[in-house]
């Protein structure tokens, strides 16, 4: 119906005869003249309205009322211009202004940046989503999809859907549950990830297969974290790591050379898990800034301090000399997330902290060659066993650094090695660290604490980004895996048996990967948080506020499903 876009217009256009549609953004009335900005997803348009029957016409009109503007093109007087925005140098004076839809008065402003809360945002989605800084979120979107799927296609991969709806596996999260109308007491389950499913895509002969799946997860909800997100999921086959990895390596390179214009070197770093762990105290190091942990087991088991005499190790961070009120901070900080102690020692004459007694003058020498220290400097230690007191002083690196962290430099990252399982002190067994499916390094099991996997994570600025493995493509491994991982073989018939029979029909060798698309986005776009990237997101306990989700049912669905409520919660 319209002639051009309200972003469209430049001074070319002189003279021309145009109809505009659009929101009112905002009027301002000059008396004799009136201006409206009519906004849409292009731009926004001065309108100049100066004949007074339209005048009174649009006395009646508000901000967000959406109109029919013909008009005619010209050019902004001199020293009206508007450089700020690209159509800024005309105007258009319209002939006919015709109403398309009123407005009620919006809850907040509908204007960058926003003023109101988060809370109202996510009510108000709709109206949120008008703001010219959420749309350009939703064409990054748009336009990062766009460039994986051609990237991907050129590639050889071809794109298949898999099913939502499926049944329970054990992939980390707890699963949620859909009830059945025709199978009464049964239930469908909503995939974590398609994960099972792109292995038998390998089996079914389809080579290199990617999706952007829907994954769904009820899990604790976190920054980074929604109950469903959107995974760039791929699987190749007869590929090892390195085939992998390169595909992926050539994706993100494509996107961030499309999306942000910045060219990113390949090959990405690697590391290892443990050496990740013991330089960078985490899993998903954040490469930016050089801060190292060091071990001083053998230097702080000589001093008098008792917890660290019967330490099984002893780790230590190098901080910029912090007062007593930051150390407290800290402190409070590693026992409320990780339940540990941590003691400091600041290397300013004279010498302070709450262990620096325990250390006679020899070892405070030893210790300063060995961390080394030249200036002064707080030096936290923490004590115990070795992923807990290197998590705890990872996060601390990160705590102390992340402020000034350097936002449009990005750090690439692949960690390997992982460790396939890890002892569970609840259940006192070993548990599988990530989905049982990747296969092991090595063939000796005896010691589950020794079996890597051929598991590789991408990590961008201390976000993982993305996870994945090479397979396991035969029946008899994949058993003993699940078996070493404490999966029962009752749970395991009832929940893999498609998987493992499928493995004997030929299963290729194979692997791939998912990289969240949500949290590439937070951090193409600089955001905090992963609610600003998705169109439509649950609050980080799970709640739809503009839909008011998940809600009661109607008895009658309820007798349907033949599901009885036992006893609400009333959250
Ligand atoms: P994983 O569980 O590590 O692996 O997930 C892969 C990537 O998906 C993203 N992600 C999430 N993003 C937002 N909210 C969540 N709740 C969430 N959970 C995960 C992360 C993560 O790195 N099937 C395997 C992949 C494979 O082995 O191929 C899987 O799902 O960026």
């Amino acid at each position: 119906m319209r002639t051009h876009t309200c972003g469209e217009l430049r001074n070319k256009d002189y003279k021309k005869s145009v109809l505009l549609q659009g929101w009112i953004d905002a009027i301002r009335d000059h008396g004799k003249m009136l201006f409206i900005s009519l906004r849409d997803r292009y731009g926004i348009t001065q309108v100049v309205v100066d004949d007074e029957k339209l005048i009174e016409n649009v006395k009646g009109l508000g901000a967000e009322y959406v109109v029919e503007i013909k008009g005619t093109v010209r050019e902004r007087p001199s020293g009206m211009k508007n450089q700020d925005i690209e159509t800024g140098g005309i105007e258009v004076v319209a002939s006919r202004i015709k109403l398309l839809s009123s407005s009620k008065v919006p809850p907040f402003v509908i204007k960058d940046p926003v003023m109101a809360k988060d809370e109202l945002r996510m009510k108000y989605r709709f109206l949120d989503l008008r703001r010219p800084s959420m749309q350009r979120k939703l064409v990054m979107r748009s336009k990062v999809i766009n460039t994986i799927r051609n990237y991907l296609s050129e590639n050889n991969f071809i794109e298949v859907e898999t099913p939502c709806l499926t049944r329970t596996t054990t992939e980390g999260a707890r699963n949620f549950l859909v009830p059945s109308r025709n199978f009464p007491g049964k239930f469908y389950s909503l995939a974590q990830s398609p994960q099972i499913y792109k292995q038998l895509l390998m089996i079914a002969g389809i080579d290199r297969y990617f999706q952007f799946a829907r994954c769904f997860r009820d899990e604790d909800q976190r920054a980074d974290r929604q109950p469903e997100h959107t995974q760039i999921d791929l699987e190749m086959s007869f590929a090892d790591d390195k085939d992998v990895m390169g595909i992926v390596e050539g994706m993100i390179q494509s996107v961030f050379k499309d999306v942000l214009g910045i060219r990113i070197k390949k090959p990405f770093e690697r590391i290892t898990y443990k050496n990740a762990l013991e330089k960078y105290g985490s899993d998903k190091p954040d490469t930016r800034f050089e801060m190292f942990i060091t071990d001083i087991t053998e230097i702080a088991k000589r001093s008098d301090f008792r917890i660290f005499k019967e330490a099984k190790f002893i780790k230590a961070l190098i901080l910029p000399l912090l007062s007593r009120k930051m150390i407290d901070e800290l402190s409070d900080f590693a026992d409320k997330y990780y339940g540990t102690k941590i003691s400091y020692i600041s290397f300013k004459e004279p010498l302070s902290g709450n262990i620096a007694k325990f250390f006679p003058k020899e070892l405070i020498d030893e210790l300063k060659s060995t961390l080394p220290i030249d200036t002064e400097k707080t030096v936290v230690f923490c004590a115990g066993k070795w992923k807990r007191t290197l998590e705890t002083l990872g996060a601390i690196r990160n705590r102390i650094n992340i402020e000034n962290a350097t936002k449009d430099e990005y750090k690439l990252l692949w960690v390997t090695d992982f460790p396939l399982f890890e002892y569970d002190d609840e259940s006192d067994t070993w548990v599988p660290c990530h989905h049982i499916f990747t296969m092991p390094n090595t063939d000796n099991f005896k010691d589950p604490s020794k079996i890597i996997g051929k598991q590789y994570d991408l990590v961008l600025n201390g976000v993982e980004l993305g996870s994945g493995s090479i397979r396991i493509h035969r029946r008899d491994l994949q058993e003993k895996m699940m078996e070493i991982g404490n999966i029962r073989k009752d749970k395991r018939s009832r929940e893999y048996e498609f998987l493992l029979s499928a493995l004997e029909y030929g299963a290729p060798p194979h692997g791939g990967i998912a990289i969240g698309l949500d949290r590439l986005l937070m951090i193409l776009l600089n955001e905090e948080s992963i609610q600003e990237v998705i169109p439509f997101p649950k609050t980080t306990t799970g709640f739809g506020l503009m839909e008011n989700v998940p809600s009661e049912i109607d008895e009658e669905k309820l007798r349907e499903l033949r599901i009885g409520i036992k006893s609400p919660v009333n959250r």
